[in-house]
């Protein structure tokens, strides 16, 4: 019998690409850059299986372009907000993604952008290497202190409940906002739960965990940096159009809130004239919070996993659209 045919959207890490080869015929394409839309419809026409990352547009005219024959969905991502959920639901195809194995690397992520901002370690490294080092300066490249600091998390999820266990190492107050208040992790996690201007107006430092949705786009605007301190650092490891581009910058440029630290933006990449990268108090990483070794390896074979287990007609291991099983019963 011959084998169901895949199409894997970039170069993924071997251990996931090695166990989709060896259940199906694997097309991969090979460019550094997302395959274009035209490509994504001709190849999504004839596949059993597409395995896809966060940088793909999988919207409702792909998913309608899509042949009798595809089984099956498989991001190689947590996130998911590339791909409409509805239209693949409407005709039966499970998404899977990837949940649980980029967290720890992921909060790991948002302290060091954290540290980073506070402690201005990327400016500090530029004013090294432009020479200007000239003696050890009773006020050179002072920056906030983080322990004992107050730490505001948007969205309490898996990722933001790990930045939580790390900002308890450095005995911080911890408060936090989500659509749905987690009384049962409160004590045991020693947070406070806040309405968002609350957290804005008494945190230090926020740090963005929520995912993005019509209710969560532009969520940070003029009006909640106006909420923040003016001596407020701002993280994103979430997605980057949760935030306003142009409130953010006349919020950093006008001392609204003191610094950012980005490894989202609005668009991917950020323009190389965008006026964000002008500014001294702000880091910008390229999308790169999950990027340990051990968790992108996690994250392909269980990409290849939830493919595998579609293109076999089983359940996802990790379906986001669970629903599309009872539809098909
Ligand atoms: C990364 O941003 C992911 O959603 O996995």
């Amino acid at each position: 019998m011959s084998k169901p045919q895949v199409f894997v959207t970039r170069i993924i890490p071997d251990e996931g690409l090695e166990m989709v080869r060896t259940a199906a015929d694997v097309d991969v394409w090979q460019g550094e850059l997302p395959p274009p839309y035209d490509v994504l419809v001709e190849k999504i026409a004839s596949v059993d299986g597409l395995l896809c990352l966060l940088t793909d547009t999988i919207d409702r005219g792909l998913i309608h372009a899509a042949g009798e024959s595809l089984k099956v969905i498989s991001q190689m991502a947590v996130g998911y907000d590339n791909i409409d959920i509805p239209a693949a639901t409407e005709r039966g195809i499970p998404i899977g993604n990837t949940p649980g194995v980029l967290t720890d690397a992921t909060a790991d992520f948002a302290w060091a952008l954290l540290m980073a901002a506070a402690r201005r370690v990327v400016e500090a490294d530029k004013f090294t290497r432009d020479g200007h080092w000239k003696t050890w300066g009773p006020t050179l490249l002072l920056g906030p202190d983080i322990a004992g600091a107050t730490l505001g998390i948007v969205g309490l999820g898996r990722i933001g409940q790990a930045v939580v266990k790390r900002a308890q190492g450095f005995q911080m107050r911890i408060v936090y906002h989500d659509i749905q208040r987690r009384p049962d992790l409160e004590e045991k996690m020693g947070v406070e739960f806040a309405s968002l201007d609350s957290l804005l107006q008494e945190s230090d430092f926020v740090s963005i965990h929520t995912v993005l949705s019509d209710e969560t786009h532009h969520l940070f605007g003029d009006k909640q940096f106006e909420l923040m301190k003016p001596s407020g650092i701002l993280i994103n490891t979430a997605r980057g159009p949760i935030v306003d581009p142009i409130a953010l910058y006349s919020a950093l440029h006008n001392g609204k809130i003191a610094y950012a630290a980005l490894d989202v933006t609005e668009s991917e990449p950020i323009h190389a004239d965008d006026p964000l990268l002008e500014l001294e108090n702000i880091i910008i990483t390229p999308h790169i919070a999950s990027a340990s070794k051990q968790a992108r390896t996690k994250m392909a074979t269980m990409a290849a996993e939830n493919l595998i287990a579609g293109l076999k007609g089983e359940d996802l291991p990790n379906c986001v659209n669970p629903e599309v099983y009872s539809l098909s019963a």
